[in-house]
Parts: structure tokens; sequence; C-alpha cells
């Protein structure tokens, strides 16, 4: 081990006394270092951003087979819909496919984080409720999860996005947001297949 750091500290300070022999010129210089510079400085941003707000490369995304949602644990159709788990925890799965997001209807409670789970089963489609932050891309063959805390009660329109077919612009459904004083918990036995 000590051998092979020293073999590669030794093959390192060659490289530099090689490259201090060459000659270039000052203003050159200059500019090769302002360059890597700059490229210290993204890769530094870049660095702190996955540290500190958690940016992930894509390897962490979580895919599930379009084809045969019906037979997932946590897709099937009795664990679609608003849930709730021991904890207090609101978890929204929902699916879109040509042309509806299933199911139809929501009511979600205002001033409460909810995370939201949708699924395709088809195409790209895209979701986005106006007024809101709530948008996103629905992409085959991976879960798109979000969350987001509705501020006001009110009925919203949840409209799709993403150019998905002829019936594109009649795909859409409701939600509606009920004041958290006033939502009721859906009497349903939380979903059997939690994320793995
Ligand atoms: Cu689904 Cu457009």
């Amino acid at each position: 081990m000590q051998t092979k750091l020293s073999k590669a500290i030794n093959l390192l300070r060659d490289l530099c006394a090689q490259f201090n022999a060459i000659h270039i010129d000052p203003l050159e210089k200059k500019w090769v270092t302002i360059s890597l510079m700059v490229v210290g400085l993204l890769v530094g941003i870049i660095t702190l951003d996955a540290f500190f707000h958690g940016v992930n490369p894509p390897s962490k995304v979580e895919t599930i087979d379009s084809a045969s949602l019906h037979l997932s644990k946590e897709f099937a159709e009795e664990n679609l819909g608003v849930q709730v788990d021991g904890k207090g925890a609101v978890t929204i799965r929902m699916v879109a496919g040509r042309y509806s997001f299933f199911p139809k209807h929501i009511d979600v409670p205002a001033e409460t984080p909810l995370t939201f789970r949708w699924v395709s089963m088809d195409v790209l489609h895209g979701v986005h409720i106006p007024m809101t932050n709530m948008s996103t891309m629905i992409v085959p063959g991976y879960v798109a999860e979000v969350s987001t805390t509705f501020p006001k009660p009110g009925e919203y329109p949840l409209l799709c996005n993403e150019y998905c077919g002829l019936g594109h612009n009649h795909m859409w459904s409701n939600i509606s947001v009920i004041a958290k004083e006033d939502w009721k918990a859906p009497v349903k036995s939380p979903a059997s297949g939690e994320q793995k």
C-alpha cells in the first residue's frame, strides 16, 4: 500500500517536472489557471449542492414496470388514491393513462404536507395543477414523486401538460383541497406495497 502510494506520488512529481520543463507563455499560463479555477468552482458548486441539497445522479430513480402496474403491490387498484400511514403522513398514489388520471377525483387536506406518487401506464404524461407549484413529468417506467402543500382550500383542475395523443386536451381530472379541520382521512388499510 505504502509503496503504491509513493509510486503514485513519484509519478505525479515526474509529470509536474515535465510540465514545468515545457516552455509556456506566461499569458497562456494565466489563462490556463483561470479556466482551471472556473472548472474547480463549478465542480465545487455541484459537490456542495449534492451534499447539502440532496442533488443526486439519476441512478437513484425508482423504476416500475408500466405494463404490470395492476400487478404491482403499490399501484394495484385498491391502493390508489389518498392514504394516511401510521405516523399521519399523507401519500397520494395516482396512475396516468390515455386519457385520464386514476382515481378520477381525490380529496386532500389543505396546509398539510402531501406526497404524490405518480406512474404512467402507457406513454409520457405530465401533471400540472394551476395556481399551485405542483407540476411534474410522468415518464413511463419511473415513479414520479413530488412533495407539496396546498395552502388554500378549493377545487383545482389537474391537467396533463405533455402531449400524449389525440385525447391529450381532454386529459384532466379534479382535486378538492379541503380545509384541514374538515378533512377526514379515508377509511382504507394502508398500502400493503409500501416502497421498498
Ligand atoms: Cu396525458 Cu397529455
